[in-house]
């Protein structure tokens, strides 16, 4: 492992003004987004859709990385191009989702254990070949009246921490994802303190694992109320619990901190994003790593039509941009209406 290279991929995925695009649904998900726009999914709906956000016209001012698919990695541009060269060429890091998926966690009913160890080693030389100089396993932890329970937690943890020291030897910097889902109707207050359990034993686990944290990006989840909750905490609430939770635990060795959206709106994941740098300074990078709440604008604009590329691309950029301003604490959400 060369500690130097790890930290400059690190730093540069969390470069200023810039943060990630989570563009790496497994098929089956991407199948879920395009049935909401009445889209058949195929390899070639998949190709052109991911085609249209790669070649987003500058799409690299606000954008430093785009975390891909298996199949996706392998796949090319429409004049030949592959996905990762591509992107490298515009200055954009090719990522790599490796996790094979949560699957249900044995004697623990309604947990889940994330898999894909296995292998993992050869799984991460083969990716490296093909370009991807960061990955991303994501753990879930789900909310309920007796979960999550302290075992899924730990065990989870440690599938991370495994993760991370295989990524790390093979020169590839691990995006650590313990995802608390905002599913349920549990209040804030309720996520705080979960996340708090969850992100105690990941850093118990990447140290015990002797991950390098200055080459190591984190990807929570924002402390907020679930989507059922009837008293949704208001966006304040959400930017201050949410530092106050990382605070507690992310050492400041680790270079950035790239939110998922978990199934927040668009604007509601920018505005958040927002109120935090503007609580800042922080001790690390505070950017996004969004799936959802950079793309389902793009994905209504576009519709599966190919005269609705350059629109798709548009919606694609504006949100992009407005997430690279709440870097810094320089967006506001009028400038919602006035871009319209
Ligand atoms: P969302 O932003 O849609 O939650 O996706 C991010 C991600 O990569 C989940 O693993």
């Amino acid at each position: 492992m060369n500690r130097s290279e790890l930290e400059t991929i690190a730093r540069a995925m969390v470069a200023k003004g810039k943060g990630i695009l989570a563009a790496d649904e497994s098929s089956g998900t991407i199948k879920k987004r395009f049935d909401n726009i009445k889209v058949e999914s195929t390899q070639e709906t998949r190709r052109s859709y991911r085609e249209l956000l790669f070649t987003a016209p500058a799409a690299a001012d606000y954008i430093s990385g785009v975390i891909l698919y298996d199949e996706t990695i392998r796949q090319k541009t429409k004049d030949g191009t592959p996905f990762p060269q591509y992107l490298q060429g515009l200055g954009i890091l090719p990522g790599i989702k490796v996790d094979m998926g949560a699957k249900a966690l044995a004697g623990f009913p309604k947990e889940t254990i994330t898999e894909g160890l296995d292998g993992l080693r050869e799984r991460l030389a083969e990716y490296h070949g093909l370009g991807a100089r960061f990955a991303k396993w994501r753990a879930v932890i789900d909310i309920a009246e007796d979960i999550p329970t302290a075992f899924a937690i730990e065990a989870n943890a440690h599938a991370l921490a495994r993760y991370a020291a295989l990524c790390q030897e093979a020169g590839i910097v691990p995006i650590v994802e313990p995802e608390v889902l905002m599913d349920g109707g549990h209040t804030l207050e309720r996520c705080e303190e979960v996340t708090n359990q969850v992100l105690a034993a990941v850093f118990a686990q990447l140290h015990s694992h002797r991950i390098h944290l200055e080459g190591t990006i984190l990807k929570p989840n924002m402390v907020i109320s679930g989507k059922k909750c009837p008293m949704r905490a208001a966006a304040q609430q959400v930017a201050e619990a949410t530092i106050r939770c990382l605070r507690r635990h992310v050492p400041s060795a680790v270079p950035g901190i790239a939110f998922l959206s978990g199934g927040q709106s668009s604007p509601e994941a920018t505005e958040h994003l927002n109120r935090m740098n503007v609580l800042g300074p922080h001790p690390w990078e505070l950017t996004f790593s969004y799936g959802r709440a950079l793309q389902e604008e793009a994905l209504q604009a576009w519709g599966g039509k190919p005269e609705n590329v350059e629109a798709g691309q548009k919606a694609f950029l504006r949100r992009a941009k407005f997430n690279g301003l709440a870097r810094s604490g320089a967006y506001d959400a009028k400038q919602e209406q006035a871009a319209a």
